[in-house]
């Protein structure tokens, strides 16, 4: 009671001093922490700017009051985007994604190694929106990580407001850990591809083919490996891309990346080619202030890294050829598998695979009793447009002491 009461009321003394007015958000109490629905019209700079010393500054009068396991730490997540409100409250895949950036391995481990009450995590939107635009000196304070939940696979900006660096140390550079791995050799990030389908049936025609295409081009210097799988909704398109992927990564052992590019994910614009770039080279290990600003030289910059490498690339629900080309390598090597509901046939250097439905005989095999699931989904009333359209989430975590590092 003591936590709920003390985060609810530091809370309040932020978001006023920070001037955001309290009263003018909306809120949705969510048991250890709580969803902060911030007005549109209110600049979603404040959040980024002034907001997370406010905050670090009313816990830590909280915290002074109340000693031990009363204490709060916090992690916070921002983000912005549409909201709507169903009988159930508000409602949105934008909210989705920020409880993911919230529940995040990275930011979990940042405040857990923090000496600090408050860990931050700005979505890839809000970085790049609002946080670039911000003093230089909030900017440099966020680091990226690689944020994988669910079937969430992005970039997220953590910034340790209060924690304390040794003399000396620039900053969050520990955050970086999870992009380089020790020595500098780029790490987790280059092996991002989901895990393979444990039912995976069939596909062999398509299978073979592909296969024994890559090791052609093995065969034949100079050539790129880029393949086109095309099909229709749900037809197993990124099931296969991965399938083949886990069969072919022995053949690529410089990374495997798995990318999507977000042409039908729902409440998602599909992504701009200039941050699919900013994620594979920040995945590969490049300093987020080494990124440059344009198209053009981002995708330079990705084939020199590419370069002599063996990499495979997923690049999946790709919206067209202007999406993908700028990603593509610039020299043999690499194999890259492109997975989209059209036909790519303007990437003319691609190898087209058509899926169509299973036979009828892999697709029994695919039924057994017990794999069935039931779902249904009521959607009742309108619904109210949504007022707000900038909006945090914060989960508390009780106890000032600092919690020994994930094993
Ligand atoms: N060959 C297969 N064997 C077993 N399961 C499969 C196979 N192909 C697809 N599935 C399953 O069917 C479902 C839909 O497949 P998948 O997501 O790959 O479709 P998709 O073509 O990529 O759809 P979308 O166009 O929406 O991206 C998944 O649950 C997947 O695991
Ligand atoms: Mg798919």
């Amino acid at each position: 009671m003591t936590i709920r009461d003390g985060l609810y009321h530091a809370m309040r003394e932020a978001f006023s001093r920070a001037g955001i007015p309290w009263d003018g958000c909306g809120h949705e109490d969510r048991g250890d922490g709580m969803l902060v629905l911030v007005p549109a019209e209110l600049p979603k700079g404040l959040l980024a700017g002034s907001l997370p010393s406010e905050l670090v500054s009313a816990l830590r009068t909280h915290n002074s009051a109340h000693p031990g396991p009363e204490g709060i730490r916090l992690r916070m997540a921002l983000h912005a985007g549409e909201v709507n409100y169903d009988d159930h409250g508000v409602t949105a895949a934008s909210i989705n994604l920020a409880f993911r950036l919230l529940d995040s391995v990275p930011l979990r481990e940042a405040l857990a190694g923090s000496s600090g009450v408050l860990a931050v995590i700005a979505s890839s939107w809000f970085f790049e929106e609002v946080v670039r635009h911000s003093p230089p000196a909030v900017g440099a304070a966020y680091r990226p990580v690689p944020v994988a939940v669910k079937e969430t696979t992005t970039t997220g900006w953590i910034c340790l407001p209060d924690h304390l660096y040794p003399s000396g140390q620039a900053g969050l550079e520990d955050l970086s850990a999870g992009i380089r791995a020790p020595g500098g050799a780029p790490a987790a990030a280059l092996r991002s591809l989901p895990r393979d389908t444990a039912a995976f049936t069939g596909r062999i025609r398509e299978l073979d083919g592909l296969v024994a295409a890559v090791c052609g081009a093995a065969q034949s210097p100079g050539v790129i490996g880029i393949h086109a799988v095309d099909g229709m909704a749900g037809i197993g398109k990124t099931a296969f891309a991965v399938h083949a992927a886990h069969r072919l990564a022995v053949r690529f052992p410089d990374g495997q990346i798995f990318l999507t590019l977000h042409a039908h994910t729902a409440g998602q614009r599909p992504a701009d080619p200039v941050d699919a770039l900013a994620t594979l080279l920040l995945a590969a290990g490049v300093a987020p202030q080494r990124i440059p600003a344009g198209l053009q030289a981002r995708s330079a910059l990705w084939r020199g890294y590419l370069a002599g490498k063996k990499v495979l690339l997923v690049l999946d629900d790709a919206a067209g050829t202007d999406q993908v080309r700028p990603l593509l390598p610039g020299s043999a090597g690499c194999l890259v598998l492109v997975t989209s509901r059209r036909k790519l046939t303007a990437l003319e250097e691609a190898a087209p695979i058509g899926l169509s439905t299973l036979p009828p005989g892999d697709a029994a095999r695919l039924a057994w009793p017990g794999r069935w699931s039931c779902s249904a989904t009521w959607a009742t009333g309108a619904g109210k447009p949504g007022p707000s359209t900038t909006w945090a989430s914060c989960s508390a975590v009780p106890g000032t002491t600092r919690p020994p590092p994930p094993a």
